[in-house]
Protein backbone atom coordinates (compact mmCIF):
# COMPACT_ATOMS: atom_id res chain seq x y z
CA UNK A 1 0.00 0.00 0.00
CA UNK A 2 1.18 3.74 -0.93
CA UNK A 3 2.05 5.35 2.57
CA UNK A 4 -0.33 8.22 1.68
CA UNK A 5 -3.06 5.61 1.46
CA UNK A 6 -2.16 4.28 5.04
CA UNK A 7 -2.14 7.48 6.47
CA UNK A 8 -5.60 8.28 5.31
CA UNK A 9 -6.83 5.16 7.08
CA UNK A 10 -5.39 5.97 9.94
CA UNK A 11 -6.34 9.51 10.76
CA UNK A 12 -10.04 8.68 9.48
CA UNK A 13 -10.20 7.35 13.24
CA UNK A 14 -11.69 10.02 15.25
CA UNK A 15 -9.54 8.78 18.20
CA UNK A 16 -10.29 11.68 20.53
CA UNK A 17 -8.95 10.96 24.33
CA UNK A 18 -10.18 13.83 25.80
CA UNK A 19 -14.12 12.84 25.36
CA UNK A 20 -15.71 9.79 26.27
CA UNK A 21 -18.39 10.34 23.28
CA UNK A 22 -15.21 9.05 20.90
CA UNK A 23 -14.62 5.68 22.96
CA UNK A 24 -15.76 3.50 20.43
CA UNK A 25 -13.39 5.10 17.73
CA UNK A 26 -10.43 4.95 20.22
CA UNK A 27 -10.30 1.20 20.08
CA UNK A 28 -11.16 0.86 16.77
CA UNK A 29 -7.99 2.98 16.12
CA UNK A 30 -5.97 0.70 18.80
CA UNK A 31 -7.10 -2.26 17.03
CA UNK A 32 -6.20 -1.23 13.31
CA UNK A 33 -2.75 -0.60 14.77
CA UNK A 34 -2.66 -3.91 16.18
CA UNK A 35 -3.44 -5.46 12.42
CA UNK A 36 -1.12 -3.20 10.78
CA UNK A 37 1.63 -4.42 12.92
CA UNK A 38 0.89 -7.93 12.80
CA UNK A 39 0.39 -7.86 9.18
CA UNK A 40 4.23 -6.87 9.28
CA UNK A 41 5.09 -9.77 11.49
CA UNK A 42 5.86 -8.46 14.53
CA UNK A 43 4.30 -10.18 17.52
CA UNK A 44 1.65 -7.56 18.86
CA UNK A 45 0.49 -7.01 22.11
CA UNK A 46 -2.90 -4.73 23.05
CA UNK A 47 -3.42 -4.56 26.31
CA UNK A 48 -6.32 -3.16 27.99
CA UNK A 49 -5.88 -0.31 31.08
CA UNK A 50 -8.25 1.28 33.41
CA UNK A 51 -8.34 4.21 30.45
CA UNK A 52 -7.67 3.57 26.06
CA UNK A 53 -5.77 0.51 25.12
CA UNK A 54 -1.95 0.06 24.67
CA UNK A 55 -0.66 -1.20 21.01
CA UNK A 56 3.07 -2.64 21.79
CA UNK A 57 5.04 -4.61 19.00
CA UNK A 58 8.23 -6.24 18.97
CA UNK A 59 10.60 -8.46 16.54
CA UNK A 60 12.53 -10.94 18.16
CA UNK A 61 14.91 -9.88 20.83
CA UNK A 62 18.52 -11.39 20.08
CA UNK A 63 20.98 -11.15 23.18
CA UNK A 64 24.11 -9.03 21.62
CA UNK A 65 21.92 -6.13 19.92
CA UNK A 66 20.83 -3.07 20.89
CA UNK A 67 17.46 -2.31 21.93
CA UNK A 68 15.69 0.76 20.98
CA UNK A 69 12.22 1.44 22.11
CA UNK A 70 10.04 3.62 19.64
CA UNK A 71 7.06 5.76 21.93
CA UNK A 72 4.04 7.73 19.69
CA UNK A 73 0.32 8.07 20.67
CA UNK A 74 -2.39 7.04 18.36
CA UNK A 75 -4.88 9.29 20.51
CA UNK A 76 -5.75 13.37 19.29
CA UNK A 77 -7.13 16.17 20.41
CA UNK A 78 -10.06 16.93 19.97
CA UNK A 79 -11.18 18.73 16.85
CA UNK A 80 -13.06 21.95 17.78
CA UNK A 81 -14.13 24.34 16.62
CA UNK A 82 -15.14 22.25 13.32
CA UNK A 83 -16.49 25.59 11.94
CA UNK A 84 -13.06 26.64 11.29
CA UNK A 85 -11.48 23.53 9.42
CA UNK A 86 -11.32 24.16 5.02
CA UNK A 87 -12.30 20.14 5.10
CA UNK A 88 -13.61 17.88 7.97
CA UNK A 89 -11.02 16.77 10.73
CA UNK A 90 -11.53 13.15 10.17
CA UNK A 91 -11.90 12.98 6.09
CA UNK A 92 -8.21 13.71 5.12
CA UNK A 93 -7.21 15.47 2.58
CA UNK A 94 -4.04 16.37 0.35
CA UNK A 95 -3.78 19.64 -0.81
CA UNK A 96 -0.83 21.46 -1.65
CA UNK A 97 1.89 18.68 -0.75
CA UNK A 98 0.12 18.22 2.51
CA UNK A 99 -2.25 16.20 4.44
CA UNK A 100 -5.03 17.93 6.30
CA UNK A 101 -6.78 16.12 9.44
CA UNK A 102 -7.03 15.80 12.83
CA UNK A 103 -3.34 14.21 14.34
CA UNK A 104 -2.17 14.08 10.84
CA UNK A 105 1.01 15.49 12.68
CA UNK A 106 0.24 15.30 15.98
CA UNK A 107 0.82 12.37 16.22
CA UNK A 108 -0.05 9.95 13.13
CA UNK A 109 1.78 10.87 10.55
CA UNK A 110 5.23 10.94 12.74
CA UNK A 111 4.15 7.27 14.20
CA UNK A 112 3.31 5.59 10.95
CA UNK A 113 6.69 7.39 9.53
CA UNK A 114 8.01 4.99 11.96
CA UNK A 115 6.02 1.88 11.47
CA UNK A 116 6.82 2.42 7.87
CA UNK A 117 10.33 2.64 8.01
CA UNK A 118 10.57 -0.25 10.01
CA UNK A 119 8.04 -2.34 7.60
CA UNK A 120 10.07 -1.47 4.45
CA UNK A 121 13.45 -2.90 6.30
CA UNK A 122 11.78 -5.99 7.51
CA UNK A 123 10.27 -6.40 3.51
CA UNK A 124 14.09 -6.24 1.97
CA UNK A 125 15.85 -8.35 5.37
CA UNK A 126 13.17 -10.15 6.95
CA UNK A 127 14.87 -8.90 10.30
CA UNK A 128 15.87 -5.50 11.51
CA UNK A 129 18.99 -5.05 12.51
CA UNK A 130 18.58 -4.79 16.35
CA UNK A 131 15.97 -5.45 19.11
CA UNK A 132 12.94 -3.27 18.26
CA UNK A 133 9.93 -2.57 20.61
CA UNK A 134 7.53 -0.29 19.88
CA UNK A 135 4.92 1.36 22.27
CA UNK A 136 1.37 3.34 21.19
CA UNK A 137 -0.53 4.83 23.41
CA UNK A 138 -4.13 6.50 22.89
CA UNK A 139 -3.90 8.23 26.32
CA UNK A 140 -1.29 10.82 25.84
CA UNK A 141 -3.18 14.07 24.72
CA UNK A 142 -4.89 13.50 27.95
CA UNK A 143 -1.45 13.18 30.60
CA UNK A 144 -0.78 9.97 29.63
CA UNK A 145 -2.56 8.68 33.25
CA UNK A 146 -2.09 4.92 32.88
CA UNK A 147 1.68 4.72 31.05
CA UNK A 148 3.74 5.47 33.85
CA UNK A 149 1.74 1.94 35.65
CA UNK A 150 2.20 0.28 32.66
CA UNK A 151 6.12 0.58 31.94
CA UNK A 152 6.42 -0.27 35.60
CA UNK A 153 4.28 -3.25 35.11
CA UNK A 154 6.17 -4.40 31.89
CA UNK A 155 9.64 -3.01 32.71
CA UNK A 156 11.46 -6.30 32.03
CA UNK A 157 9.63 -6.68 28.26
CA UNK A 158 10.22 -2.49 27.79
CA UNK A 159 14.21 -2.90 28.92
CA UNK A 160 15.89 -0.95 26.29
CA UNK A 161 19.02 1.11 25.76
CA UNK A 162 17.15 3.80 24.19
CA UNK A 163 14.06 5.31 23.35
CA UNK A 164 13.01 7.13 20.30
CA UNK A 165 10.49 9.65 19.72
CA UNK A 166 9.01 11.90 16.81
CA UNK A 167 6.58 14.11 17.99
CA UNK A 168 8.27 17.36 18.61
CA UNK A 169 8.73 19.81 15.40
CA UNK A 170 11.36 20.77 12.83
CA UNK A 171 12.39 24.35 12.87
CA UNK A 172 12.12 24.61 9.14
CA UNK A 173 11.05 22.47 6.10
CA UNK A 174 13.85 19.95 5.19
CA UNK A 175 16.02 21.52 8.34
CA UNK A 176 16.81 18.08 10.54
CA UNK A 177 16.19 18.95 14.10
CA UNK A 178 17.71 17.67 17.25
CA UNK A 179 15.18 18.21 20.28
CA UNK A 180 17.28 17.80 23.46
CA UNK A 181 14.53 19.42 26.15
CA UNK A 182 10.82 19.95 26.90
CA UNK A 183 8.60 21.79 29.28
CA UNK A 184 6.40 19.70 31.83
CA UNK A 185 2.60 20.60 32.61
CA UNK A 186 0.54 21.39 35.54
CA UNK A 187 -3.31 21.02 34.81
CA UNK A 188 -5.98 22.39 36.90
CA UNK A 189 -9.34 24.24 36.87
CA UNK A 190 -10.72 26.83 39.49
CA UNK A 191 -14.35 26.94 40.57
CA UNK A 192 -16.01 29.91 42.12
CA UNK A 193 -19.23 29.77 43.72
CA UNK A 194 -21.35 33.05 44.71
CA UNK A 195 -24.82 32.96 45.02
CA UNK A 196 -26.80 30.12 44.95
CA UNK A 197 -28.51 31.25 41.64
CA UNK A 198 -27.99 33.83 39.49
CA UNK A 199 -29.13 36.72 40.88
CA UNK A 200 -31.10 39.91 39.28
CA UNK A 201 -27.99 42.56 39.15
CA UNK A 202 -29.94 45.60 40.15
CA UNK A 203 -31.77 44.33 43.20
CA UNK A 204 -28.93 42.89 44.39
CA UNK A 205 -25.39 44.35 42.91
CA UNK A 206 -23.66 46.00 45.04
CA UNK A 207 -24.53 43.89 48.08
CA UNK A 208 -23.27 40.40 47.26
CA UNK A 209 -19.31 39.24 45.25
CA UNK A 210 -19.38 38.73 41.67
CA UNK A 211 -17.72 34.97 40.80
CA UNK A 212 -16.87 35.97 37.29
CA UNK A 213 -15.28 39.86 38.87
CA UNK A 214 -13.54 37.59 41.58
CA UNK A 215 -12.34 35.24 38.95
CA UNK A 216 -10.93 37.75 36.78
CA UNK A 217 -9.12 39.18 39.76
CA UNK A 218 -7.84 36.23 40.85
CA UNK A 219 -6.55 35.23 37.37
CA UNK A 220 -5.26 38.85 37.06
CA UNK A 221 -2.86 38.72 40.02
CA UNK A 222 -0.97 35.39 38.47
CA UNK A 223 1.18 37.50 36.89
CA UNK A 224 3.34 40.64 37.88
CA UNK A 225 4.09 43.40 35.58
CA UNK A 226 6.77 42.12 34.51
CA UNK A 227 4.93 39.04 32.82
CA UNK A 228 6.91 36.75 35.53
CA UNK A 229 4.72 34.33 37.12
CA UNK A 230 3.64 35.92 40.97
CA UNK A 231 3.43 32.51 42.94
CA UNK A 232 5.67 32.28 45.65
CA UNK A 233 8.50 30.05 45.27
CA UNK A 234 7.85 29.69 41.78
CA UNK A 235 11.33 30.20 39.92
CA UNK A 236 12.96 28.73 42.75
CA UNK A 237 14.33 25.33 40.98
CA UNK A 238 14.56 26.83 37.31
CA UNK A 239 18.08 26.36 35.78
CA UNK A 240 19.28 28.95 33.59
CA UNK A 241 20.29 28.87 29.72
CA UNK A 242 23.78 27.72 29.64
CA UNK A 243 26.46 29.18 26.85
CA UNK A 244 26.28 26.64 24.63
CA UNK A 245 22.77 26.62 24.17
CA UNK A 246 21.96 30.31 23.87
CA UNK A 247 24.94 29.86 20.99
CA UNK A 248 23.12 26.97 18.99
CA UNK A 249 20.05 29.14 18.95
CA UNK A 250 21.47 32.28 17.91
CA UNK A 251 21.65 30.42 14.62
CA UNK A 252 18.47 29.10 13.85
CA UNK A 253 16.19 30.61 11.22
CA UNK A 254 14.00 31.73 13.84
CA UNK A 255 12.96 35.81 14.02
CA UNK A 256 10.32 37.79 16.05
CA UNK A 257 9.11 38.57 12.54
CA UNK A 258 8.62 34.73 11.83
CA UNK A 259 7.19 33.91 15.26
CA UNK A 260 4.99 36.70 15.37
CA UNK A 261 3.44 35.02 11.68
CA UNK A 262 2.66 31.73 12.48
CA UNK A 263 1.19 33.06 15.58
CA UNK A 264 -1.08 35.42 14.10
CA UNK A 265 -0.86 37.77 17.27
CA UNK A 266 -0.82 41.92 16.89
CA UNK A 267 2.41 41.48 18.73
CA UNK A 268 4.71 39.03 21.01
CA UNK A 269 4.41 39.46 24.64
CA UNK A 270 6.36 37.87 27.56
CA UNK A 271 8.44 37.99 30.42
CA UNK A 272 10.36 40.74 30.98
CA UNK A 273 14.37 39.87 30.41
CA UNK A 274 14.10 37.06 27.70
CA UNK A 275 14.03 36.47 24.41
CA UNK A 276 11.36 34.74 22.46
CA UNK A 277 13.11 31.53 22.58
CA UNK A 278 14.05 31.53 25.79
CA UNK A 279 10.90 32.31 27.02
CA UNK A 280 9.51 29.48 25.05
CA UNK A 281 11.65 26.73 25.54
CA UNK A 282 13.42 27.43 28.80
CA UNK A 283 11.17 29.74 30.90
CA UNK A 284 7.98 28.54 32.74
CA UNK A 285 4.56 30.26 32.30
CA UNK A 286 0.85 30.38 33.26
CA UNK A 287 -1.48 30.28 31.12
CA UNK A 288 -5.44 30.89 31.03
CA UNK A 289 -6.81 27.56 28.77
CA UNK A 290 -10.22 28.15 29.04
CA UNK A 291 -12.78 30.94 31.16
CA UNK A 292 -16.39 30.90 32.06
CA UNK A 293 -19.28 32.07 33.61
CA UNK A 294 -22.77 34.17 33.16
CA UNK A 295 -24.69 35.00 30.24
CA UNK A 296 -23.25 33.58 26.76
CA UNK A 297 -26.21 34.07 24.56
CA UNK A 298 -27.09 36.59 22.30
CA UNK A 299 -27.67 40.32 23.49
CA UNK A 300 -27.36 41.84 27.20
CA UNK A 301 -28.75 40.25 30.65
CA UNK A 302 -28.83 41.81 33.81
CA UNK A 303 -27.35 38.83 36.21
CA UNK A 304 -24.55 38.25 38.59
CA UNK A 305 -23.80 34.47 37.49
CA UNK A 306 -23.93 32.01 40.45
CA UNK A 307 -20.39 30.55 39.40
CA UNK A 308 -17.47 30.69 37.69
CA UNK A 309 -15.08 28.54 36.19
CA UNK A 310 -11.34 28.93 34.77
CA UNK A 311 -9.16 25.72 33.62
CA UNK A 312 -5.44 26.75 33.89
CA UNK A 313 -2.11 25.40 32.90
CA UNK A 314 1.55 25.87 33.99
CA UNK A 315 4.42 25.03 31.28
CA UNK A 316 7.40 24.19 33.79
CA UNK A 317 11.28 23.37 32.80
CA UNK A 318 14.02 21.71 34.50
CA UNK A 319 13.92 21.39 37.26
CA UNK A 320 10.82 22.49 38.62
CA UNK A 321 8.71 19.93 40.41
CA UNK A 322 5.16 19.89 39.18
CA UNK A 323 3.86 18.22 42.74
CA UNK A 324 5.86 20.60 45.08
CA UNK A 325 4.19 23.64 42.66
CA UNK A 326 0.88 22.10 42.77
CA UNK A 327 1.15 22.93 46.13
CA UNK A 328 2.40 26.73 45.77
CA UNK A 329 -0.33 27.33 43.39
CA UNK A 330 -3.31 26.10 45.29
CA UNK A 331 -2.07 28.04 48.67
CA UNK A 332 -1.44 31.00 46.23
CA UNK A 333 -5.18 31.22 44.42
CA UNK A 334 -6.98 30.05 48.39
CA UNK A 335 -4.88 33.50 49.86
CA UNK A 336 -6.18 35.51 46.67
CA UNK A 337 -9.75 34.36 47.16
CA UNK A 338 -12.03 36.74 49.14
CA UNK A 339 -14.36 35.31 51.52
CA UNK A 340 -17.84 36.73 49.59
CA UNK A 341 -17.20 33.30 47.16
CA UNK A 342 -16.33 29.75 47.48
CA UNK A 343 -13.12 28.31 46.01
CA UNK A 344 -12.68 24.52 44.63
CA UNK A 345 -9.55 23.38 42.68
CA UNK A 346 -9.96 20.35 40.95
CA UNK A 347 -6.41 18.94 39.88
CA UNK A 348 -6.04 18.01 36.24
CA UNK A 349 -2.98 16.09 34.76
CA UNK A 350 0.83 16.63 35.54
CA UNK A 351 4.23 15.93 33.80
CA UNK A 352 7.67 16.74 34.07
CA UNK A 353 10.09 18.43 32.05
CA UNK A 354 12.90 16.85 30.36
CA UNK A 355 16.18 17.87 29.53
CA UNK A 356 19.27 15.63 28.22
CA UNK A 357 22.85 16.86 27.01
CA UNK A 358 22.95 16.17 22.67
CA UNK A 359 26.51 14.40 22.90
CA UNK A 360 25.52 10.99 24.44
CA UNK A 361 26.20 8.03 22.20
CA UNK A 362 22.58 7.58 21.05
CA UNK A 363 22.35 11.00 20.44
CA UNK A 364 25.32 11.13 18.22
CA UNK A 365 23.47 8.20 16.31
CA UNK A 366 20.26 10.04 16.15
CA UNK A 367 22.29 13.33 14.40
CA UNK A 368 24.09 11.10 12.04
CA UNK A 369 20.60 9.10 10.75
CA UNK A 370 19.36 13.00 10.24
CA UNK A 371 22.52 13.69 9.08
CA UNK A 372 22.62 11.26 6.04
CA UNK A 373 18.44 11.57 6.29
CA UNK A 374 18.29 15.42 5.25
CA UNK A 375 21.77 15.92 4.21
CA UNK A 376 22.05 19.95 6.22
CA UNK A 377 23.15 20.72 9.34
CA UNK A 378 21.15 19.53 12.42
CA UNK A 379 19.08 22.31 13.96
CA UNK A 380 19.64 21.79 18.00
CA UNK A 381 16.55 23.32 20.05
CA UNK A 382 14.36 22.81 23.22
CA UNK A 383 10.76 22.87 22.90
CA UNK A 384 7.79 24.51 24.21
CA UNK A 385 5.51 21.59 24.64
CA UNK A 386 5.46 18.58 26.60
CA UNK A 387 5.79 14.69 26.38
CA UNK A 388 5.82 13.93 29.98
CA UNK A 389 6.39 10.35 29.46
CA UNK A 390 10.07 10.96 28.36
CA UNK A 391 11.12 12.15 32.05
CA UNK A 392 9.18 9.21 33.28
CA UNK A 393 11.09 6.49 31.01
CA UNK A 394 14.21 8.09 32.42
CA UNK A 395 13.24 7.16 36.02
CA UNK A 396 11.44 3.80 35.74
CA UNK A 397 13.47 2.23 32.59
CA UNK A 398 16.35 4.54 32.86
CA UNK A 399 17.22 5.26 29.72
CA UNK A 400 17.18 9.02 27.27
CA UNK A 401 14.98 9.25 24.61
CA UNK A 402 15.53 10.44 21.36
CA UNK A 403 13.45 13.32 20.01
CA UNK A 404 13.69 13.43 16.09
CA UNK A 405 10.39 15.25 15.05
CA UNK A 406 8.79 15.65 12.03
CA UNK A 407 6.09 18.64 13.14
CA UNK A 408 6.88 22.09 11.15
CA UNK A 409 5.84 25.43 12.40
CA UNK A 410 2.98 25.79 10.57
CA UNK A 411 1.13 22.12 11.03
CA UNK A 412 -1.42 23.57 13.28
CA UNK A 413 -1.17 20.96 15.89
CA UNK A 414 -4.20 21.05 18.26
CA UNK A 415 -5.82 23.36 16.37
CA UNK A 416 -8.20 23.95 12.53
CA UNK A 417 -6.66 22.43 9.97
CA UNK A 418 -4.11 20.70 11.15
CA UNK A 419 -1.66 19.35 8.45
CA UNK A 420 1.15 16.97 7.83
CA UNK A 421 3.50 17.38 4.38
CA UNK A 422 3.77 14.55 2.29
CA UNK A 423 7.63 15.10 1.93
CA UNK A 424 7.61 14.63 5.90
CA UNK A 425 6.01 11.27 5.60
CA UNK A 426 8.51 10.20 3.31
CA UNK A 427 11.58 11.70 5.01
CA UNK A 428 10.69 9.84 8.69
CA UNK A 429 10.62 6.53 6.44
CA UNK A 430 14.23 7.39 5.75
CA UNK A 431 14.99 8.34 9.24
CA UNK A 432 13.98 5.57 10.87
CA UNK A 433 15.79 3.19 8.10
CA UNK A 434 18.82 5.49 8.78
CA UNK A 435 18.32 5.35 13.17
CA UNK A 436 17.84 1.65 13.15
CA UNK A 437 21.18 1.01 11.35
CA UNK A 438 23.19 3.91 13.26
CA UNK A 439 22.08 2.47 16.90
CA UNK A 440 22.63 -1.24 15.45
CA UNK A 441 26.02 0.08 14.59
CA UNK A 442 27.26 1.56 17.76
CA UNK A 443 29.68 -0.53 20.37
CA UNK A 444 28.15 -3.07 22.72
N1 LIG B 1 3.40 16.42 20.40
C1 LIG B 1 2.94 17.19 21.48
C2 LIG B 1 4.02 17.84 22.28
C3 LIG B 1 4.90 18.79 21.53
C4 LIG B 1 4.38 19.63 20.56
C5 LIG B 1 6.22 18.84 21.81
C6 LIG B 1 5.23 20.49 19.88
C7 LIG B 1 7.05 19.70 21.15
C8 LIG B 1 6.54 20.53 20.18
C9 LIG B 1 2.11 16.33 22.40
O1 LIG B 1 1.23 15.51 21.72
C10 LIG B 1 1.28 17.25 23.26
O2 LIG B 1 0.51 18.00 22.75
N2 LIG B 1 1.46 17.17 24.56
C11 LIG B 1 0.68 17.93 25.49
C12 LIG B 1 0.98 17.47 26.87
C13 LIG B 1 -0.02 16.60 27.49
C14 LIG B 1 0.38 16.30 28.91
C15 LIG B 1 -1.42 17.07 27.38
C16 LIG B 1 1.03 19.39 25.49
O3 LIG B 1 2.21 19.75 25.29
O4 LIG B 1 0.12 20.18 25.73
MN1 LIG C 1 -0.46 16.92 21.09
Amino acid sequence: MNPVDDLIEFLRFQSVSADRAYQAHVHECANWLEARFRKMGLSVQKSSTSGNPVVVASNEHRQGRKTLLIYGHYDVQPPDPLDLWHSPPFEPVVRDGRIFARGSTDNKGQILAHILGIESVLAENRDLPLNLTVLVEGEEEIGSPNLEGFLRENKTALQADVVAVSDTGMVAPGVPTFTYGLRGILCMEIRLRGPAVDLHSGIFGGSVANPATELSRILAKLHDDDGKVAVRGFYDKVSPVEDWERQLWSALPFTEQSWLEVTGSPALAGEKGFSFLERVWARPTAEVNGLAGGYQGEGAKTIIPASAMAKISFRLVPDQDPFELRTAITDFLKRKCPKSVEMEIIYQHEGKPYLVRPDSEFGKAAQEALRRTFDKPIAFVREGGSIPITQTFKETLGVDTLLLGLALPDAKVHSPNENFPIENLHAGIRLNRELLNQIAQLPR
